[in-house]
């Protein structure tokens, strides 16, 4: 299947050899990620990124992906500073975008927003993450971590456990990510969140009905003890009605270097989309982790968003084939590898 001129607004829309495809054009791409080569297969061409909700990483990536291929990227970020506020149809604003640009990022908090964006315009939207909805683009930067993780460790995806953490109601990385591990075979997922937010029960019976193993539990400290994986997410405070806030007041769902050390096993990964909340008190993975302890793969899962978004923008824009033969070195300075882990990651990628 061909990825050109498709919008991307789900993670369903990927398959295994599509994924292969992908990773394969995103490791092409390492040294560019690195700032040790240069590309120019997207020379002249527009992204246009509309940011109706906060973002850093997710717009700081998407626009440096499409840059670092020659690109160059027009912004515009919150709706009080868009035509929306002048009552502009969201339907008028992507017919318009469609004539200056060549794609289209749009993260919006309404679900339905994105599927408005694409039914109204001729070049491809990709979704940048829609309400509770989805991020497709999150959950193919975090399969690609995951996969290189579990190599460097020489364990398998399937067959392995997988706990997913935290607000798995309104969490949209996890909607998306769960999908995309439904792919491999013999799973076992242990879906941990605070009570009334549990992950919707329709990705439940989906990730059942390819033979994975469901189970769901609020017993935090219980679903770390075997997993291969924690992923862990953020409490989504601002997508709960009020009655919601005050029955999740007091609740405590932290995961702690403490509770890492003395429940998980010793080469667990240690996931989550960012950000994550450092403010005393918050229910989300803990600041007291060493940011260079070897399980956390947080920042290399950011580093990945690069690598995958340029790879995506390749093939959603036909040039996959041109960036072998693109390939220049740079001559700017950077610095080092942060940690051991974090060059293996550059050296092996996804391969
Ligand atoms: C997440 C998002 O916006 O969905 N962040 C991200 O894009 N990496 C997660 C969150 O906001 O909690």
């Amino acid at each position: 299947m061909s990825l050109k001129g498709q919008h991307i607004l789900s993670s369903s829309q990927f398959d295994m050899p599509l994924l292969d495809e992908l990773y394969g054009y995103a490791d092409m791409l390492l040294p560019v990620a690195r700032g040790q080569m240069t590309t120019d297969v997207l020379r002249g061409a527009v992204l246009g990124s509309i940011f109706f909700e906060p973002s850093t990483r997710t717009r700081l990536s998407f626009d440096a992906a499409f840059m670092r291929l020659g690109g160059s990227v027009s912004n515009t970020t919150g709706v009080e500073f868009s035509s929306v506020v002048k009552g502009e149809s969201l339907e008028d604003m992507a017919r318009v975008a469609g004539g200056y640009m060549d794609a289209l990022v749009v993260r919006h908090f309404e679900e339905k927003a994105i599927h408005q964006f694409a039914n109204s315009i001729n070049i491809p939207v990709i979704n940048g993450g829609n309400g509770s909805g989805e991020h497709p683009t999150q959950a193919m930067l975090d399969l690609y971590t995951i996969r290189t993780e579990f190599k460097r460790l020489g364990k398998n995806i399937d067959g392995c456990r997988v706990t997913m953490a935290g607000d798995l109601r309104y969490g949209r990385t996890i909607h998306s990510l769960i999908r995309l591990l439904s792919l491999y075979k013999g799973l076992t997922f242990t879906m941990a969140s605070p009570k009334g937010l549990e992950i919707p029960q329709d990705l439940v019976e989906a990730a059942r009905a390819k033979g994975h193993t469901v189970k769901e539990t609020h017993n935090l400290e219980a679903s770390v003890a075997d997993a291969d994986l924690l992923y862990a997410t953020r409490i989504q405070k601002e997508r709960m009605s009020e009655s919601e806030k005050a029955a999740n007041e007091g609740m405590v769902f932290r995961i702690t270097k403490d509770l890492a050390d003395r429940v998980a096993p010793k080469d667990v990964v240690i996931m989550h989309p960012l950000p994550r909340d450092s403010r005393p008190g918050a229910n989300d993975l803990s600041n007291d982790f060493d940011n260079k302890d070897p399980r956390l793969a947080i920042f290399r899962q950011t580093d990945a968003g690069l690598l995958t978004r340029m790879a995506l923008f390749c093939m959603v824009l036909g040039v996959e084939k041109n960036i072998k033969d693109s390939l220049k070195p740079a001559t700017w300075w950077r610095p080092a590898y942060t940690s051991n882990n974090d060059a293996a990651f550059y050296k092996t990628g996804n391969k």
